[in-house]
């Protein structure tokens, strides 16, 4: 059986990822692709609860290298009983951010070493990588002001400066530049039908 496509959606706060990735999965859907929703961090029982923990703005205060070391441990846990498994069935997975984020808010924004997230990545994901990234990119002012209109109170990413989501959109601009074959920017500064056709467009080459 052929193995399932790894895609995964990354973005900024307030890019819509939600409402895409729901577009994403009925695009599938409706071509008769089985797929898996998912997200990160999280995805297992385990992996949600080292979200909470990282989400969580009132615990005591987070080292950055703590920060990397919970990423990196949900999504040991979220391949091995998630993601390959899906794969090795022929499913496709759809992801709600992965390792890009890394590189965008721990990396770019936190200022952890980039070979450093390079090993663990290694390490964790042997040679697993998405077949396709899909990057909303939209100025941090716009989808700052998006998320705080729909958000009730801000988690611990949520609540950082403006600087930090600068950061986070200009790391995450730079992996595209470095990975040009995988992963895809589409501006989601414009209006909802124009962001999915950009979208359908990536997704039906994948396809073909
Ligand atoms: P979400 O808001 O998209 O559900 O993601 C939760 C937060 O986790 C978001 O603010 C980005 C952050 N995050 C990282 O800092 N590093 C990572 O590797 C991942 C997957 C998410």
């Amino acid at each position: 059986m052929a193995r399932g496509k790894f895609i995964t959606l990354e973005g900024g706060e307030g890019v819509g990822k939600s409402t895409n990735l729901i577009f994403l999965h009925d695009f599938l859907k409706v071509r008769n692709i089985p797929v898996v929703i998912t997200r990160e961090p999280g995805g297992t029982p385990l992996a949600e609860k080292l979200r909470a923990l990282l989400l969580d703005k009132n615990g005591e205060s987070i080292a950055a290298t703590t920060e990397l070391l919970l990423m990196f441990a949900a999504r040991a846990q979220h391949i091995r009983h998630v993601i390959e498994p899906a794969l090795a069935k022929g499913e496709w997975v759809l992801c709600d951010r992965f390792t890009d984020a890394t590189y965008a808010y721990q990396g770019g924004a936190r200022h952890m070493e980039l070979s450093t997230i390079a090993w663990l990545e290694h390490l964790v994901q042997g040679s697993l990588r998405p077949d396709l990234t899909l990057l909303l990119d939209a100025p941090a002012e716009t989808g700052l002001a998006r998320a705080r209109e729909r958000r009730g109170e801000a988690d611990r990413f949520e609540a950082e400066k403006r600087q930090f989501f600068e950061d986070v959109r200009l790391a995450y601009l730079k992996q595209a530049e470095q990975h040009p074959e995988r992963i895809k920017i589409v501006a989601a500064d414009r209006p909802l039908p124009d962001v999915q056709a950009a979208l359908a467009d990536s997704l039906s080459a994948l396809l073909r």
